[in-house]
């Protein structure tokens, strides 16, 4: 049975002790750090860029899985990947080329991801789909880390499962926002392969075991 994969959202990070946070996701079971890129432009919040990436690269020891919030992510594609990304996500709203930003980012050697809004139906992705290496569902609308669970996304959690079995993909569906213990089961369930988690580990009391837990789930596919 395929394994899911876990990836704290560095976002929930303090970062007043970046150095020790990101040395904690190192000594986890986690598999990839998830890095979020806001530009208040996109989304209302503002957040970090490639200088910031660079830095948690030099001390990071697992893939960076890089999720743009930015309008015209185009123009960042390479130096996000030359500060160190290992996936790169935009946002399908955000590109009115997608097929040609998704094969812009498989030039500079990276995953290439493509991110829905609560609001946007994965059928958008259809004629793409073989081509994406992995697709983020949002489950809250982006911006901000502690928010609630949207539950709309289940149904589209398995609808996209079903579409990628169809084209016979190896599409990662990621979900991204509100993800914590008491949800990842279900969401496995549905379909989910990498679960993305801000503040549910990094607001924990043992950050450590809390990512264990994540990583012991299993999906029982029906
Ligand atoms: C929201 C970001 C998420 C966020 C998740 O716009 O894309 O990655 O950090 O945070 P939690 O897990 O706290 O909802
Ligand atoms: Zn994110």
């Amino acid at each position: 049975m395929k394994k899911h994969l876990v990836a704290p959202s560095v976002l929930a990070a303090d970062f007043t002790r970046l150095a020790a946070e990101i040395d904690m996701v190192n000594q986890s079971e986690a598999d990839w750090f998830h890095l979020d890129v806001m530009d208040g432009r996109f989304v209302p919040n503002i957040t970090f860029g490639m200088f910031i990436i660079e830095a948690i690269a030099k001390m990071a020891q697992k893939p960076l899985d890089v999720h743009l919030m930015i309008v015209e992510p185009e123009k960042y594609i390479e130096p996000i990947r030359n500060a160190g990304a290992h996936v790169i996500t935009v946002h399908l709203e955000a590109c009115p080329h997608l097929h040609r930003t998704i094969q812009q980012i498989k030039e500079t050697g990276a995953l290439a991801g493509v991110a829905l809004n609560p609001h946007t139906p994965v059928q958008l992705l259809e004629d793409v789909i073989e081509d994406i290496d992995l697709v983020c569902l949002m489950s809250v609308n982006p911006g901000f880390g502690g928010q609630k669970f949207i539950y709309q996304t289940l149904p589209k959690i398995r609808k996209l499962h079903q579409m990628i079995a169809a084209a016979n993909a190896k599409t990662l569906i990621e979900i991204d926002g509100g993800v914590g213990l008491q949800n990842a089961e279900t969401l496995l369930q549905a379909g989910a392969d990498v679960l993305v988690a801000g503040s549910s580990v990094f607001g924990a009391k043992e950050p450590l075991t809390t990512i264990s837990a994540l990583k012991a789930f299993n999906a029982v596919f029906v």
